[in-house]
């Protein structure tokens, strides 16, 4: 059921179950927001594959970031679904598989100068709204707790240090034959998060009532269980691990 808001805003009715799940790149919140759904049956979104897929259909038409009504048009027009697979959230354009084209190196830095764009931010709220949906949701993101899902009766905001994730993303290249450069990495993952922190609109930060959560020094499955004993203490799910 929706209701709407002075404001003008459509909200979902309170009694649809959400999660929000926000963090630096890097820090597990897609493998967690994956196991979570998978345990749930709740639908999951991953807005940060939104600003990537605005950014993709960006290149592809050659649009300039000065397009501003371009970019506005393709962010109102994404047709995007998402599923929890084995190593993160599964990501379909208009039916089609898509992750694979969304982690090239271009479409990430595009993504962060279109996640920037008030017009591309104001565009993709309510289509991030859409999603919470019955039976439930788990939203992955940076202001999923802030800005999008203030409401949620339980944010999470999954940190972990900006070494421990360079290594984690070293690893995970290295295991498909990449040849990385560790302190490369590790300096561009400081040089995200002081753009992600620093930005003039919803910036990373945990919201006032988020739970922190470092995941330096444990494992996705001590992670999972521990969100998974919260959801059981607020009343969201009854099934523990
Ligand atoms: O999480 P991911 O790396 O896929 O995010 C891609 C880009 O989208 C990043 O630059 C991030 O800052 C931005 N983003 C955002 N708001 C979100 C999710 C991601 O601005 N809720």
């Amino acid at each position: 059921m929706m209701n709407t808001t002075t404001a003008g805003q459509e909200t979902a009715s309170a009694s649809v179950p959400l999660i929000t799940v926000d963090g630096p790149s890097g820090s597990g919140k897609g493998l967690l927001s994956a196991k979570l759904a998978r345990h749930t049956g709740w639908q999951v979104l991953d807005s940060g594959a939104l600003y990537r897929l605005v950014a993709l259909s960006a290149l592809q038409a050659e649009l300039s970031l000065d397009d501003e009504a371009g970019l506005e048009r393709i962010s109102l027009n994404l047709d995007a679904s998402f599923s929890p697979g084995d190593d993160g959230i599964d990501v379909c354009l208009h039916g089609e598989p898509v992750a694979q084209k969304l982690r090239h190196e271009d479409v990430g830095a595009m993504a962060s100068k279109v996640a920037a764009m008030g017009v591309v931010r104001a565009a993709l709220l309510q289509r991030q709204r859409d999603y919470w949906q019955l039976p439930g949701l788990i939203a992955d993101g940076r202001d999923m707790g802030t800005v999008v899902f203030p409401q949620a009766k339980l944010k999470v905001f999954l940190t972990a240090s900006a070494e421990e994730r360079a290594r984690r993303r070293y690893n995970q290249l290295m295991a498909k034959g990449e040849n990385v450069n560790f302190s490369g990495l590790l300096r561009e993952i400081e040089a995200r998060d002081e753009r992600d922190q620093n930005r003039a609109l919803a910036p990373l930060k945990p919201a006032d009532d988020a739970i922190l959560i470092d995941s330096t020094a444990n494992s996705p499955e001590q992670v999972f269980a521990q969100v998974c004993q919260l959801l059981v203490e607020k009343q969201l799910f009854t099934e523990n691990v």
